[in-house]
C-alpha cells in the first residue's frame, strides 16, 4: 500500500469555543466564592499543564502510568484479538498518546491499517502527538477532536457502520465525582453497539495511603508545580495577583470518600485581587482551595458502574503488583 502524505491522513475537528476565557473567569469566580473554595481540575491542562502532567507520568512515585503501561504491553495482543479489522480507535483525553501507541502498533501489526480518533482539550497537544504518530506509522489515519469529553463524543463523526473501541486510560475517570462518572459512562455506553463495540477503561485501585499520597506529592515537586499551574494560569489569563509563595501544595487520601484530594493551602491570612474579575478574594490562614479529586476504585465499584450504565465486564487485567486495572467492557 503506498503511503500518503501526513496531511492527507490527518484532520482536526474543533468545537468552539474551547474553554473560552469567559467560562474560565466564571468558574474561577464561582469556585473562589464558594465555601470551601474550589477550582475545577480541568483547568490544569493548558499546554504547560499538559507538559507537567507528562512529567508526572515519568516520576518514580507516580506508579499509575507504569502499571497501566505494563498491562498494555503484556496483554495488548489479547485486547486487539477481540477487535474487528476496521475498528475505529477512539480515545478520550489522549494527551501525548504514548500509551495508546502500544495499542495502535499492535493493531497495525495485525491489520496493517488503523483509524485513530483522539479527543483532547489541548489543540496543540493533539496536533503534536498526532503528527508524531503519523510520522511513525505510514498506514495510520487520524481524525482528532479538540473538545471536552462530552462535546468530543458528540462531535466525533462516529460512523455507525464501523466497529469501535473507545479507550479511556490513566484512571482519568477518577477525576469525576461517582455520580458524574456514572452519568458520563452512560453517555459513552450509548455510543456502543452490542456484540460489536468495546470500551477499555483504566482504573487506579484502592490501596495503602502512603503509596497514594506519595504519588500525588513527589519529592521533586512536579505535582506541586502542576497544582500551582492553575494559579499561574489565573495570574496570566485573568490578571490575578496570586503570590505563589503564599500557598503550599497538599495531597491527602480521603479514605471515606476513596479519593486523593489536592489542595492549595493559604500560608497566611491574605486577600488576592483578580483584575479581570474586579474582585478581591479573602483567605484565612490554612484555608484551602480544593483543586482536584482523584477517585480510587474497588472491584465491586467497577462492577456497579458497569451495571448502572448498561455495560458488562468482558475481561479485566492487572499489573504484576495489583496497583491498577484495565477493564474491557461491552454493551449489554
Ligand atoms: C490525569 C486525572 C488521571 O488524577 O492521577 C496526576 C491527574 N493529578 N497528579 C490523576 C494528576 C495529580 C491524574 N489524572
Amino acid at each position: 500500500m503506498p503511503e500518503s502524505s501526513i496531511e492527507k491522513r490527518f484532520s482536526m475537528i474543533s468545537t468552539e469555543p474551547l474553554n473560552s476565557e469567559a467560562n474560565f473567569a466564571k468558574d474561577v469566580h464561582e469556585g473562589l466564592s464558594s465555601k470551601p473554595k474550589t477550582l475545577p481540575s480541568i483547568y490544569f491542562y493548558d499546554y504547560q499543564g499538559s507538559l507537567l502532567f507528562e512529567e508526572i507520568c515519568r516520576l518514580p512515585e507516580y506508579y499509575l502510568t507504569r502499571a497501566e503501561s505494563e498491562i498494555l504491553e503484556t496483554y495488548r495482543d489479547e485486547i486487539i484479538n477481540h477487535l474487528e479489522k476496521d475498528t475505529q480507535l477512539v480515545e478520550l483525553g489522549s494527551g501525548s498518546s504514548i500509551k495508546t501507541q502500544l495499542i495502535i502498533e499492535q493493531f497495525l501489526d495485525e491489520y496493517k491499517k488503523a483509524h485513530y480518533s483522539p479527543i483532547d482539550i489541548s489543540k496543540k497537544m493533539l496536533k503534536n502527538s498526532s503528527y508524531s504518530l503519523l510520522n511513525r506509522y505510514s498506514q495510520l489515519h487520524i481524525t482528532s477532536v479538540a473538545a471536552e469529553y462530552n462535546e468530543g463524543l458528540k462531535h466525533l463523526n462516529l460512523e455507525n457502520d464501523k466497529a469501535k473501541l473507545i479507550i479511556w486510560l490513566g484512571s482519568s475517570i477518577g477525576n469525576f465525582h461517582p455520580d458524574e462518572s456514572t452519568e458520563f459512562v452512560k453517555q459513552l455506553s450509548q455510543q456502543l453497539e452490542p456484540q460489536r463495540d468495546y470500551c477499555l477503561i483504566g482504573f487506579d485501585l484502592r490501596k495503602d495511603r502512603k503509596i497514594l499520597e506519595q504519588a500525588y506529592d513527589d519529592a521533586e515537586g512536579i505535582t506541586a508545580q502542576f497544582n500551582f499551574n492553575i494559579l499561574t494560569r489565573i495570574n496570566r489569563d485573568l490578571g490575578g495577583q496570586f503570590d505563589l509563595h503564599n500557598f503550599r501544595h497538599l495531597a491527602r487520601y480521603n479514605e471515606d470518600e476513596g479519593r486523593v484530594e489536592m489542595h492549595l493551602v493559604s500560608e497566611q491570612a491574605q486577600q488576592v485581587f483578580i483584575r479581570q474579575l474586579n474582585n478581591h478574594y479573602q483567605f484565612e490562614t490554612d484555608e484551602t482551595i480544593h483543586t482536584e479529586n482523584s477517585y480510587k476504585f474497588s472491584q465491586s465499584q467497577i462492577d456497579n458502574l458497569a451495571r448502572q450504565t448498561g455495560l458488562y465486564v468482558h475481561q479485566r487485567w492487572f499489573d504484576s503488583q495489583n496497583l491498577f486495572t484495565l477493564v474491557l467492557f461491552r454493551k449489554v
